[in-house]
């Protein structure tokens, strides 16, 4: 009674307060507790972001340190982990395994759970509290490139490589992926430096599909590693984080940049999805997918160019003059470029012999990895918004909303004749 369905999509509804992430999507603005996108990207690390997006200032030296090693400490997993991935088939999506391995990994830690341990476990505000808290921002944040480089090996039929010591973050993910027995085996600096950018990117972005998820499943008050796995799913879908492994497929189908114009024509009778265009927030070009570019090209210049890159090219200058996506304000958006640079990164193969697009898929990252290497980075905004709910004045209330009740009225039963 009194109820109405105002806002499909959550349009124009706000659902708390937030100091993490701003973004002005038609400025074209995104700032991480303030700190301009562009200047992190330049100057800062994934994980120096990841304290600043959860802590909420950027650590001092010292403080940094501390946390790099905490992070970098707890990416092992237990041995027992292996069995777990060992179940999954051979062709089975990295992100159903990703997902399910969030879940998963919760069931070791009992100490973590408010099921277990008393509702207020991480509203109290005491210093075990906030331990309590902080030792599974450091396992979720450090496991995350193992269970990753865990759901890409196990699908190649390789055995897992213990997370070494003594690499940054991400030369430890590209290690854990590629190490095939090498003696003094690293990873290619400018490739680490290149996906730690593109980490740092995508390390949060406000109250979108994923964080929303995170923080509805979280409003129950169940452990933070359902809460992610939660949002591992959300992020799954090709509206959201599967859009970058959509846009190589549509690449793909298209073929050459000759057969632009016919998509296009095709996208505006809606038969068909332009992925990696268009965005909830921002109405003008997606400030991340400039750098994303920037460090496409230099990452190109290790790898060679990709030839689906002419086609994306040719795709790009006829949307951005064709009226139809001009009205509607789309623009390219974070996963149209990053997918370039992520098909490039992966098996080392890839990067010191490859030189053409061809063997480039052949050995390069399988495309439906690519929403890994998006959720991984992410496991950083996500925790970041849990945790502010968590500590958030007054306590957290459980998201339940409203439904307006449009199916039968009453109605007795029958039983039917197939029952008898
Ligand atoms: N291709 C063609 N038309 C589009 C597209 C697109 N990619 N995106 C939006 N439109 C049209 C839409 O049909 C609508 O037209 P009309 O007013 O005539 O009905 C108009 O533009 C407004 O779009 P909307 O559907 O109201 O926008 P939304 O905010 O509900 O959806 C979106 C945002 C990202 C889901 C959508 O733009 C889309 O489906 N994009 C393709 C998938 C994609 O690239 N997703 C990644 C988003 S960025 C990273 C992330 O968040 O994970």
């Amino acid at each position: 009674k009194g109820l109405r369905v105002s806002d499909k999509g959550y349009l124009n509804t706000a659902v708390m307060r937030s100091e993490i992430t701003f973004i002005d999507g038609d400025a074209g603005v995104l700032r991480y507790r303030g700190y301009p996108i562009e200047q992190l990207a330049l100057h800062s690390s994934h994980l120096e972001t990841a304290y600043l997006l959860i802590y909420g200032s950027l650590p001092s030296q010292p403080q940094l340190k501390v946390w790099e090693d905490e992070v970098m400490h707890h990416a092992v997993v237990h041995a027992d982990a292996e069995q777990f991935f060992r179940s999954f088939r051979y062709d089975a999506h990295p992100m159903a395994i990703l997902t399910s391995a969030f879940a998963y990994l919760g069931s070791y830690y009992s100490e973590a759970n408010p099921s277990l341990q008393g509702q207020s476990l991480y509203t109290k505000g005491s210093p075990e509290s906030f331990a309590v808290m902080d030792k599974q921002i450091y396992r979720l944040i450090g496991k995350a490139t193992t269970l990753a480089a865990m759901a890409y090996r196990v699908r190649q039929g390789r055995n897992f490589v213990t997370p070494p010591t003594g690499l940054s973050y991400t030369g430890s993910f590209l290690y854990q992926m590629d190490y095939l027995g090498e003696e003094n085996y690293k990873p290619n600096p400018v490739l680490e430096k290149a996906l730690d950018v593109l980490f740092l990117l995508h390390a949060d972005h406000e109250l979108n599909a994923s964080a929303t998820t995170v923080l509805q499943t979280g409003s129950s008050l169940v452990d933070p590693y359902s809460a992610i796995a939660a949002g591992c799913a959300s992020l799954y879908g090709p509206l959201h984080g599967g859009a970058n492994e959509a846009v190589i497929r549509m690449l793909i189908s298209i073929g050459s940049p000759a057969n632009v114009p016919a998509f296009l024509e095709a996208v505006k009778k809606r038969e068909k999805v332009l992925s990696g265009f268009g965005h909830r927030v921002y109405k003008t070009s997606d400030p991340r997918s400039f750098i994303v570019r920037k460090t496409a090209d230099e990452v190109f210049r290790v790898t060679g160019k990709d030839e689906l890159l002419e086609t994306a090219m040719a795709l790009h200058e006829a949307a951005m003059k064709d009226e139809y996506f001009i009205k509607r304000r789309l623009a390219p958006n974070v996963d149209f470029w990053y997918v370039f640079t992520s098909r490039l990164l992966p098996c080392k193969l890839n990067c010191s012999v490859l030189r053409s697009g061809l063997i480039y898929r052949a050995m390069g990252f399988p495309l439906d990895f690519f929403p890994v290497l998006f959720a991984v980075p992410r496991v950083v905004g996500w925790l970041a918004h849990w945790r502010q709910m968590m500590l958030q004045p007054g306590g957290v209330k459980i998201w339940r909303p409203r439904q307006i009740y449009v199916g039968e009225t009453k109605r007795e039963y029958v039983q039917s004749m197939n029952a008898l």
